[in-house]
Order: structure tokens, then sequence, then C-alpha cells
């Protein structure tokens, strides 16, 4: 079912359920209107009741929240949990062929808290992992899919895949889960540790060579909607997304995890979190890389807004989501989704009454009926630093020179160093 046209040809089933069957769902929402603001004017002056429902590649979701790979996709309790509480997808554990190979150690995680020497009453803000894809059988993950898509037909399931370099395997993987009926794919080519060592993971999404040609098996072989998940343990991670649409994938979705080392114990002098003395730098998570998965999906935005506004593509945004509002970020950068993956792991399943609420009242304040309104409306203002000056000084000039900040390097005081910092600050 690949293509590496730029111009989709879309096939029918829009607006059906589980029409992502179909792999090139007819979309009325883009055309034309990709990653563009469009605000809806009220009629009689009375707010609408926000509707968060979104259709994405073909698939309906009631919202834009997507419980991400990891550990609250593990097994059919923790999935069915996620269903019953509301999450607009589930994506699961990443699966393989060989589970056997998969052999996790404990600790595992390592946490990052505000605070000094970070107390634990500190809020925790970064999260580490040096944990593997599922080393559950893969018979056993396959038996749970096929029970899930039985009991919850309307739902949307999500497998996430990775595989060694060889076409035959990836083949395979792809066949075994796609029998269980499961609505999509999502391919892990950005777990940093551990698989790369297999060339797995990351090895593959930091290599653009590889990753078409990987891309290439995969979509020859896939019949539902793929979406390849991109590592931001790269220079510049447009490069990858670029190559993932054009081989054929249908979405992508940044960020994984961002390779870290979460800190070294003063005492023992050993590295965390600490195995028998040792550690392996590993995957780094929650509200701290915010704002660096902001940029990176800004990048792969304009990427997609500029090459690949012509036919439905997806892009879903992952990092640090705790808050509505922090989801609003990423559909104003023109997520068409959000994955939450450790704020699940803090918060517990309960997280995603709190964030349609607060994604509903941000809707409300802007007069926004759906997230089409404003999925998009930010990007438009990013710009290079040039063109801020060149903005900047017009600005001043059209104001007559009212004074925002120092003007020049050579401006700062001593006394004054702080305050004339804070006049340059934006929020
Ligand atoms: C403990 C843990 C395990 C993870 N396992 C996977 C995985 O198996 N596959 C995958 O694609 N991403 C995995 N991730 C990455 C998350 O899906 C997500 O991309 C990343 O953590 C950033 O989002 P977050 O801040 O909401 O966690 C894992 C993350 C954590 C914290």
């Amino acid at each position: 079912m690949a293509t590496s046209s730029l111009t989709r040809i879309a096939a029918g089933g829009g607006g059906m359920l589980g029409c992502g069957r179909t792999r090139r769902c007819e979309s009325d929402l883009r055309s034309g209107r990709n990653l563009s603001m469009r605000i809806r004017a009220v009629d009689d002056g009375a707010a609408v009741e926000p509707d968060l429902s979104v259709r994405v590649n073909g698939l309906e979701m009631p919202n834009p929240f997507v419980i991400g790979s990891g550990p609250p996709g593990t097994n059919y309790t923790v999935m069915k949990r996620a269903f019953d509480e509301g999450w607009g997808a589930v994506i699961a554990k990443t699966v393989s062929l060989d589970a056997a190979k998969v052999v996790n150690v404990t600790p595992r995680y390592a946490r990052l808290r505000t605070g000094s020497n970070g107390s634990a009453k500190g809020q925790i803000i970064g999260w580490e992992n040096i944990e593997l894809i599922s080393d559950r059988p893969l018979e056993t993950m396959l038996n749970e899919f096929k029970q899930l898509k039985k009991e919850y037909p309307d739902r949307i399931l999500i497998a996430s895949i990775m595989e060694e370099y060889d076409k035959a395997a990836w083949q395979e993987l792809i066949e075994r889960v796609e029998e269980t009926g499961v609505d999509a794919l999502e391919i892990n080519f950005s777990c940093p540790h551990g698989m790369p060592e297999r060339k797995m993971g990351a090895a593959v999404g930091q290599d653009c060579a590889l990753l078409e040609e990987v891309c290439g098996w995969i979509n020859e072989k896939a019949t539902v909607p793929v979406w390849a998940k991109m590592t931001p343990n790269i220079t510049d991670i447009s490069q990858p997304a670029r190559i993932a649409l054009k081989s054929g994938c249908e979405g992508v979705a940044a960020i994984n995890t961002i390779m870290s080392v979460m800190g070294i114990d003063l005492n023992t002098l050993r590295p965390e979190p600490c195995v028998e003395g040792y550690s392996t730098p590993g995957g780094y998570s929650a509200k701290a890389v915010h704002p660096i998965a902001l940029g990176k999906v800004m990048s792969i935005a304009q990427m997609m807004k500029s090459e690949f506004s012509e036919g439905d593509y997806s892009l879903s945004g992952i990092g640090g989501v705790e808050t509505g509002g922090d989801a609003a970020e990423f559909i104003l950068l023109g997520s068409n989704t959000v994955q939450v993956c450790t704020g699940v792991m803090m918060h517990g399943y309960g997280l995603v009454k709190k964030l349609c609420s607060e994604l509903k009242d941000f809707m409300r304040k802007h007069n926004f009926s759906s997230i089409e309104d404003f999925r998009g409306a930010s990007l438009p203002y990013f710009t290079t630093h040039t063109d801020l000056v060149k903005r900047q000084q017009e600005a001043i000039k059209e104001r007559k020179a009212v004074k925002k900040g120092l003007q020049s390097d050579r401006d700062w005081t001593g006394d004054g160093f702080v305050k004339e910092t804070e006049s340059m600050v934006s929020n």
C-alpha cells in the first residue's frame, strides 16, 4: 500500500469507525486548511460546548488524548482501564517477534525533582528510564490486542512495533499484529537505549538511508495507517520525518525520550539508575522535556506544512504532557493528537478527565468549537532571528522608539542586572 507520491488518493470509508483498515481514508478536514487557523464565529453569541473528537488518518477518536507507548500500555488490564477512563486511543508497549531477547533490569527508573538537592518533597519534573520494549511473549500480547478489539470495537488500539534490520522479520511482525484487528501501527524508530545495540529503534531513526529502506518494507506490507515515531536525539528531526512520510507513512509521532544521564550519587560516586554499581544512559521524559518536544514538533510541523499539506498526513505530539494547556500547545503547533506516557505513570489513568476538562476550558476561552479550529494556529508565528530583528526595528520606528529592554549589550549594568534581564523576558 505504500506510495512515495506526495499527493494521496483518498479511499472511501470517511466518517465510519474503523475505516483506517482501508489505509487511505477520505478526510474532509484537511484539504486546503491543513495546519491553518480557523476561528468559527458563534452565531447567537452563546458559547458552544467544545467538541474534542478528532478524525486522524480515518480513525475516529472521542478526544485527542492517546496513551503513549510504555508502561501504561503493557497488558490487557491496563489498556482496558485506559479505554474505560476515556482515553481517545491507546498505543500498546512496543512489541517485537522474539521477546526472549528482551531482558530488563531493576531499578530502571530515576527521577529529577525541583527543590534543593532533589528533596523528596520537590515536584517531579524529569524521569529517566532504561526500560526496554515489551518483554512479554508476542503471542500473549497479540491475544490481548484481539480481546481488546473484541470488547472495544469502536475504540482505537494502535500497536507499537520494532524489529531488527531484516525485511522478513518486519513483514512477519506486521502480518501477525494486523491479524489481531489493531487500527494502526506506530513504528518505534526511536528507543534510545538497549535496542540500538541490535540495530533497532533510534539506530534506524538516526540514519535516513536505513530509515527509508525499513519504511519501504513496512509500507509495502501494512494495510492500516502507519505512524513513524521519531527520536529527538538527532540534529534536525524534520529530515527523518520527511523520509518517513515520503516512504509511505501516514503520520509522524514525536518525541520519544531524550538520551540522558540522570545523575551521579555523590556518596557512592556511581551513576543512576544504579544496577549492581553500574548504569547506562537512558531516555528522559516528563515535564522537563516539554519545551524540547515543542521545538521538535514545531520543526516537523513546519516541514509538513510546506511539503505535505496535500493529503491526509498526521502529527502526534508527545513529551511532558500533564495539563490540558500542555496539550493545547502541541495542537497549536499542528498536532492532531497528543500522547501521554510518564504523566499517566505519575497521575494514573484518570488524568484524561482533567486533560479533557482543561482543554475544553481553553477552547471556551477562545471560542473554539473544535480541535481543527485552532490546530496549527501558532505555527505562523515562528520566524528567523534575523526577521525578529527586522520586525523589532520596524516596530520601534513606528512607536517612535518606545523602549522595551536594552537596546544594546553595552547598556547592561551590574546594579540593575536582574531587572534588566526581567525586562527582556516574554512571560
Ligand atoms: C518507562 C518508559 C517506557 C517507555 N517505553 C516505550 C516503548 O516501549 N516504546 C516507545 O515507543 N516509547 C516508549 N517510551 C517513550 C514514551 O512513549 C514517550 O515517547 C516519552 O516518554 C515522552 O513522553 P512523556 O513525557 O509523556 O513520557 C517509554 C517511556 C517511559 C517513561
